[in-house]
């Protein structure tokens, strides 16, 4: 865990100077270049079968932003990673536009879906050895990225370890070290931390914080689906409310929080106000 504290530390540096206004503006991260998007969705609507999931839904995602995505259950906001990621199209609509090459968008999924026959830093290599990131580097350099990003989600100990002789909170930070590997400058996390109870998932809320606070991991923008209300007032600048489906932007908050943001800030006025005004929003739809 030695890398995550000096990266904290470091963060907190970096941001001790600058950052102490409690206004939206002052929330912008250090990462943010506040003239830039990193994606646009534009006006994309998209249909399975006769079920309209999502309508008519416009997002510039800003390059260096940590967003968040609240909605209900089913609204479509794992149909809307997809689409980002490329993997759907929008069937009526203005598409996506990637301001950042696909090849560096990564995914974290709500399940660490690590393969149980490799080990920790086998199932971190795992995508740096196939497909096209095959030829991009020597085994001895995947072999060393793998152990970079061990570090970085500080499971260094456990590299050998296989996933079911793991915790769920360290299969998950796997699966981010997995993510990491392949050096992303955007992150989607579709509610990577739904399955893990509140001490855990408010420790790793921090760790990720951290590590998109670390200029040395290149990733520069966070796009997060969640569920919990207190945890997306807790990472985002700014968080995009969805309507039930078929689903349209109903809202986005800037978060008046400053970085580093600290799990203490949850006691401020600003964070129970921001939860306050988004349950309103929440209990209105
Ligand atoms: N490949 C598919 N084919 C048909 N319908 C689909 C497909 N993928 C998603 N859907 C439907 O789209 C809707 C939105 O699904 P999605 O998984 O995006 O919701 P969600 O907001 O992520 O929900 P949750 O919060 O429960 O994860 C659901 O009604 C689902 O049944
Ligand atoms: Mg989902």
């Amino acid at each position: 865990m030695a890398a995550i504290r000096s990266i904290a530390e470091s963060a907190r540096e970096r941001a001790a100077g600058s950052n102490s206004n409690l206004n939206a503006n002052a929330s912008a991260s250090a990462n943010a270049n506040a003239n830039a998007n990193a994606i646009s969705i534009r006006d994309c609507s998209l249909t399975f079968g006769s079920v309209r999931v999502l309508n008519q839904v416009s997002i510039d995602i800003r390059d260096g932003e940590f967003l968040s995505i609240l909605g209900p259950s089913g609204c479509g906001k794992s149909t809307l990673l997809r689409l980002i990621l490329g993997l759907l199209s929008p069937d009526q609509g203005g598409g996506i536009v990637h301001h950042v090459p696909r090849e560096e968008i990564g995914i974290v999924f709500q399940k660490p879906v690590l393969m149980p026959w490799h080990t920790a830093i086998q199932n971190i290599e795992l995508p740096l050895s196939i497909g096209p990131q095959r030829a991009k580097q020597s085994k001895a350099e995947r072999r060393e990225k793998a152990e970079w990003s061990l570090e970085l989600v500080g499971l260094t100990d456990f590299r050998h370890h296989f996933p079911q002789q793991l915790s769920g909170g360290m299969q998950q930070r796997i699966a981010i070290a997995r993510a990491l590997a392949a050096n992303p400058s955007v992150l989607l996390m579709d509610e990577p931390f739904g399955a893990l109870d509140e001490f855990t998932r408010e420790k790793l809320n921090i760790e990720l914080l951290r590590l998109w606070d670390n200029p040395g991991t290149g990733l520069n923008t966070v796009v997060m689906v969640t569920h919990s209300i207190q945890e997306s007032v807790l990472m985002s600048d700014r968080i995009v409310m969805m309507s039930p489906r078929p689903a349209g932007v109903n809202d986005i908050v800037n978060v008046p929080l400053s970085h580093p943001r600290e799990a203490e800030m949850q006691e401020s006025p600003e964070f129970l106000g921001t939860v306050r005004e988004i349950r309103k929003s929440v209990k209105a739809l």
